[in-house]
């Protein structure tokens, strides 16, 4: 028997082998009796502070109460409301956990790394066969973490504790990690509270910088690495761009910028990628589609060994908090995931969701012709006011700390793209005056080094940031650009050039593009893929990936373009 003082908590597994269900006993106080399902945090997000829509653990506790002990006991063991006793120990507030063997069905992740936390993310489902159907919702599971300096996982663990998860959360986990030391490694699992022996497989992960590191200290002093993606759609090909970045760079942080899954259903069973259920509409249709997206074997691969940093597109909020590891920005906002990372003094990688938090009508194909009416409307925002403002002191205050690079992770392609008289105007193309205001902020404030990151278009595109009033600004030496944006292709989904598009063609498009748009450096439509960004205190580097092929699942790839911005420059 192991006591937990922190949380006055009581296991009591042993005499009680033969039941599929063993009891928690609580000596503490009754307000305890949540913690282990507060500590997941997947009942709190999104909805804290809204108990309408969220999971009210109080709730979810008294339903374990009043349920659980009736699935192990005769009923004649209830006829007077003598509860058993243990020990002797009152357990007439326990609730019971499921020790009938755990699956840990999607391996593990982690995310939004801060100086001295992390979040680890598993999902633990209860093994069931016919004889034993597993619990039904009304019975908590429980799961312990344990995180490690090395990865023969030996000695003390620098972080340990439990939680505990149900059906109501589709059986998954996320707790915070804390107490971490800045720019360190880590390794963890999970465990089934009931048989430590049960375990998940052992992630990967880190740690940033504390904000105050000096540029040149950020990561120990190497070059920091990070790794972006975009427009994973499962049915148009296999996931190798998340195996690659995995496998293949010394990336360190993984940053997707949106698409991570689609809504639609396509046909993907000519490569064995038909996608289950439907076009999604309820929470169990996005969970279904979570689910299956996490089974291909480069994104589980990718997701163990290095922490996320993601923002949304088409994913619903809920199945998006449950399946993602990122943290709940503000308490009372299940729908504000803008948020700022300082990594030392060397960058602020600040998110931002130009997708969907208040913005202005965009086009959805039917509406087109009215949206080019009032693109340039200077009232039309992206992102809404709060986060616009937020994002302007985020850059000023950036520049203000010292930070050597601004890095702005966001969905839609923000450079002016004129395809033959025609803009995108689903992207900053549609919201003319916002990007005005944008690049004002940074002219006017003489905020430099801004490296804006952008997903969604399906196709590669480099372009400097430049101030149509700094007439001094040269395409060709780059000379009087206060910024560069990298725009990154699809990790699978179809070129925007064209389905299957060879390069050859695609390079003739590029070319035109290059030659009308100023500002546009290099285009490439062809291959699907990703970039990493390699960074230290002189240069950023940003090498593009193009996979060879994702019609099977494979880790053929290479380098098609690098591109070096010099601090200053
Ligand atoms: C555990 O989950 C995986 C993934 O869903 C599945 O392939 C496997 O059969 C499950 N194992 C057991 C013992 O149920
Ligand atoms: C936005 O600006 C346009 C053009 O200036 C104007 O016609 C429109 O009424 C404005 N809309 C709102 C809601 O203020
Ligand atoms: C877009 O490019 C076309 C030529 O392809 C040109 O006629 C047009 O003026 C351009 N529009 C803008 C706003 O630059
Ligand atoms: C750019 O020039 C215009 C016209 O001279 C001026 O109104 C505007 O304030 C200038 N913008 C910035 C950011 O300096
Ligand atoms: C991948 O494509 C590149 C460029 O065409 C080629 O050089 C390389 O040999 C290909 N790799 C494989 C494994 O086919
Ligand atoms: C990536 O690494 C894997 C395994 O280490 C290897 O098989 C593959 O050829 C590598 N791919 C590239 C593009 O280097």
């Amino acid at each position: 028997m192991r006591t937990y003082k922190a949380l006055a908590v009581c296991w009591s597994f042993a005499a009680l082998t033969s039941m599929k269900l063993v009891i928690l006993a609580f000596f503490g106080a009754v307000a305890s009796a949540t913690t282990l399902l507060d500590r997941n945090l997947v009942y709190i997000s999104p909805f804290h502070d809204h108990p309408q829509f969220g999971r009210d653990t109080r709730e979810l506790h008294a339903r374990h109460l009043r349920n659980g002990r009736r699935q192990v006991q005769a009923a004649s063991a209830f006829d007077d409301e003598h509860y058993p006793t243990f020990y002797g120990g009152d357990f007439s507030n326990s609730p019971f956990v499921w020790n009938g063997g755990l699956n840990f069905t999607h391996s593990v992740a982690s995310g939004d790394p801060f100086d001295t936390s992390v979040l680890l993310w598993t999902r633990a489902v209860p093994l069931t066969n016919e004889t034993s159907p597993g619990p039904d919702q009304s019975v908590p599971v429980c799961v312990s973490y344990k995180v490690f300096t090395s990865p023969s996982l030996s000695g003390k663990p620098v972080n340990s504790g439990e939680a505990f998860t149900s059906y109501d959360v589709d059986f998954t986990v996320k707790v915070e990690a804390t107490g971490l030391k800045a720019d360190t490694k880590y390794w963890y699992f999970f465990a089934d509270c009931t048989n430590p022996s049960s375990v998940s497989p052992t992630g990967v992960t880190r740690t940033i910088s504390h904000p105050d590191t000096p540029a040149h200290l950020v990561n120990g002093g190497k070059d920091l690495t990070l790794a972006v993606f975009s427009c994973s759609q499962y049915q148009r090909g296999y996931f190798n761009a998340y195996g690659v970045g995995a496998h293949n760079t010394s990336a360190d942080i993984f940053v997707h910028l949106g698409d991570y899954i689609y809504e639609s259903l396509g046909n993907g069973a000519g490569i064995g990628r038909q996608v289950l259920g439907r076009e999604l509409a309820t929470i169990h249709d996005y969970r279904q589609r979570l689910n299956q997206y996490r089974t291909d074997v480069s994104l589980v691969f990718a997701h163990q060994n290095a922490p996320w940093i993601a923002v949304w597109k088409l994913a619903a909020v809920r199945a998006y908090h449950e399946w993602m590891p990122v943290r709940q920005v503000a308490a009372d906002d299940k729908l504000r995931i803008w948020r700022n990372f300082q990594i030392g003094k060397l960058l602020d990688l600040t998110m931002l969701d130009t997708r969907q938090y208040d913005r202005d009508l965009t086009d959805v194909y039917y509406n087109t012709d009215y949206v080019n009416t009032i693109a340039a409307y200077p009232n039309r925002s992206l992102m809404g006011l709060d986060q616009e403002n937020w994002f302007f002191n985020s850059l000023s205050e950036s520049k203000y700390r010292g930070a050597v690079w601004r890095i702005v992770g966001q969905q839609i392609v923000f450079t002016q793209l004129n395809e033959s008289g025609h803009f995108d105007l689903d992207a900053w193309d549609g919201y003319r005056a916002n990007r005005q205001r944008v690049l004002d902020h940074l002219y006017r404030g003489r905020i430099d080094n801004t490296i804006v990151l952008s997903g969604d278009s399906h196709a590669n595109w480099v372009s400097d940031l430049a101030h149509p009033n700094d007439t001094s600004y040269d395409p060709v030496t780059g000379h009087g650009a206060i910024g560069v944006e990298f725009a990154g292709t699809a990790v699978s989904s179809s070129s925007s050039f064209g389905t299957n598009i060879q390069p050859a063609a695609a390079d003739k498009i590029s070319d035109v593009l290059v030659a009308v748009n100023r500002n546009l450096q290099w285009s490439e439509g062809s291959y699907r893929g990703f970039y990493t960004l390699t960074i230290n205190p002189n240069t950023l580097t940003a090498t593009y990936w193009a996979m060879n092929s994702t019609s099977s699942a494979n880790l053929d790839a290479f380098v098609s373009a690098k591109f070096v911005v010099k601090n200053g420059q």
